[in-house]
This record gives structure tokens, C-alpha cells and sequence, in this order.
């Protein structure tokens, strides 16, 4: 099984109009998975890009649900908000995989996982297991979360794939982005650094100035680098350009151009 990010930068421009969706993009992620399924099982998992951020941002999600009833009652307007924009996001993502004739079956992520600050501490994936036994592609994404300690929280995709990763031990997880892969620097500069070993991750945090976890919000190099860290003890970890075709061919067979950790327990 593979499990493949699709990170909010390779279909959409975080900067630009609000919901812009990158159609061309993702039919092509699409058609490239077509070309391997059903030989192999995948698991999609999309991010929000233009979609979901801008809500989560305004209404101030992250910081929770507070006693006073006015902020609270602002935020649960918020929570509903940016869950139906990663609805809307979601629902374009499906059609354009349906289209080239893959049974991508969207999975409510806010339904599936409950949150302690933010990282998964409650999963159920009997319905995504049955899923991929029936042959579907269950499709999750960044979502806001019920969340243990503040109530409610952001969930985003890079958790929710550690998670996957440590409940299901995928062959291969495949973090989608809009750089070639992991750089000595700043993301796009410097050199690509084309084998990681999950030792040396720490060592490259320090290098990138990476602060401790937490201190950057969602998505972020940093927060990718622990995540995959955590990921590599059970799946080989790519990460290869999303916006290029063939590159997560490259990836899904091995062979690919971009960033491989090998899995090292
Ligand atoms: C964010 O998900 C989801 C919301 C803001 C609701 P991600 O953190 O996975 O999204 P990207 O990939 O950084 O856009």
C-alpha cells in the first residue's frame, strides 16, 4: 500500500484567489495513480492550500475553544466554516479522480480522528481498512479536529499520514510538494539533498533552524521533517515534485527523482 500527500501548494497557490484549485495538476496526480492501481492499493491524503487556511487563520481555531461564550460561540462558527471549505476542496479532488476512472471515496477526516494539541490520540480506521480490502481509495484530508486538551484544533495532513503509517505499515508514503524535494536550506535553495537517512534528520532540523515542535503552525519544512522522521520507523518516505509529471511515478516505483528516506526501525 501507498499512501501519497498531497500537499496545498502543488494543487492550489496559497497566495492567490481564495478556492483556487489546480485542475490540470491534480488530473494529471490522477492519471499517474491510474497507471498503477489496482496493482497497488493507495491512500490519498490531501492538504488545504487556499482552502481551509484562510477560515482557520480568521476565526482563530487553533487557540481553541475558550470559556467566554462569545469568542467560543465566533470560533464554532469557524470550525463549520473551514471544515466545508476542505469539503469543497475535497469534493474537486474526487471528480477529477473519478474521471480517470479511479473509485476515490472521500473519507470525513473530522469523523475519523480525534486530537490531543493537535497530533491524532483516537483513530478508527476499520472503515479506511475495509475500504482498501474492496479495492477503493480512501481519500482523508487536513481537517479540523474535536481536540482533547483545547476542544477543537487543526488536524493537518502530514499527522494524519504518521498516524496512518504507524496503524497500517505502508510500503511507501509519497509527500507531494511544489520543490523538488528536500534542500540543505531553505526550500527550493541550496542542493537537494536526494538520501536522508532517518539518523540524520535531527542534525538537519538544526541546520534548517528548526525550532522546537510546535512552534511552527501547520505543513512547514520543519514540521514535515519530524513527521517523516517518526514515519520512516515503519514506510520508506519520498518526497518529489507534485507539479511534475512522472515524478511520483519515479517515486511509486522506486526509481524516481526527489528526497528517499528508507525505512529504518
Ligand atoms: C490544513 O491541512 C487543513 C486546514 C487548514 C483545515 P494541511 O496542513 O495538511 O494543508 P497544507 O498541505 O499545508 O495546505
Amino acid at each position: 500500500m501507498i499512501i501519497v500527500k498531497i500537499g496545498g501548494s502543488v494543487f492550489s497557490d496559497k497566495k492567490g484567489e481564495p478556492e483556487n484549485f489546480d485542475r490540470e495538476t491534480v488530473g494529471d496526480i490522477a492519471g499517474e495513480i491510474a497507471n498503477f492501481y489496482p496493482r497497488e492499493d493507495f491512500i490519498i491524503v490531501h492538504g488545504g492550500g487556499s482552502f481551509g487556511h484562510p477560515q482557520a487563520k480568521e476565526y482563530g481555531i487553533r487557540e481553541g475553544l475558550p470559556e467566554d461564550w462569545e469568542t467560543a460561540r465566533y470560533r464554532r462558527i469557524g470550525f463549520t466554516l473551514t471544515h466545508q471549505a476542505m469539503l469543497r476542496a475535497n469534493a474537486k479532488f474526487i471528480e477529477a479522480f473519478v474521471e480517470k476512472g479511479l473509485p476515490a471515496f472521500s473519507l470525513s477526516t473530522s469523523s475519523v480522528f480525534i486530537t490531543e494539541n493537535g497530533d491524532v490520540s483516537y483513530g478508527d480506521l476499520e472503515v479506511v481498512e475495509r475500504l482498501l480490502e474492496l479495492k477503493f481509495i480512501p481519500v482523508l484530508f487536513g481537517d479540523v479536529s474535536i481536540d482533547l486538551a483545547k476542544g477543537i484544533d487543526i488536524l493537518s495532513g502530514d499527522q494524519i499520514i504518521t498516524y496512518l503509517a504507524k496503524m497500517l505499515e505502508p510500503d511507501k508514503v509519497i509527500f507531494l510538494m511544489d520543490v523538488d524535494g528536500i534542500y540543505e536550506g531553505k526550500p527550493g535553495e541550496g542542493e537537494l539533498i536526494q538520501s536522508l537517512s532517518r539518523t540524520e534528520i535531527d542534525s538537519l532540523l538544526g541546520r534548517l533552524q528548526c525550532g522546537p515542535a510546535g512552534t511552527d503552525v501547520t505543513g512547514g519544512i520543519c514540521n514535515k521533517l519530524r513527521e517523516a522522521k517518526k514515519i520512516a520507523e515503519h514506510s520508506e518516505v519520498w518526497f518529489v515534485n507534485g507539479k511534475i509529471p512522472g515524478r511520483l511515478s519515479g517515486a511509486i516505483r522506486g526509481d524516481g527523482f526527489g528526497t528517499r528516506i528508507p525505512k529504518t526501525s
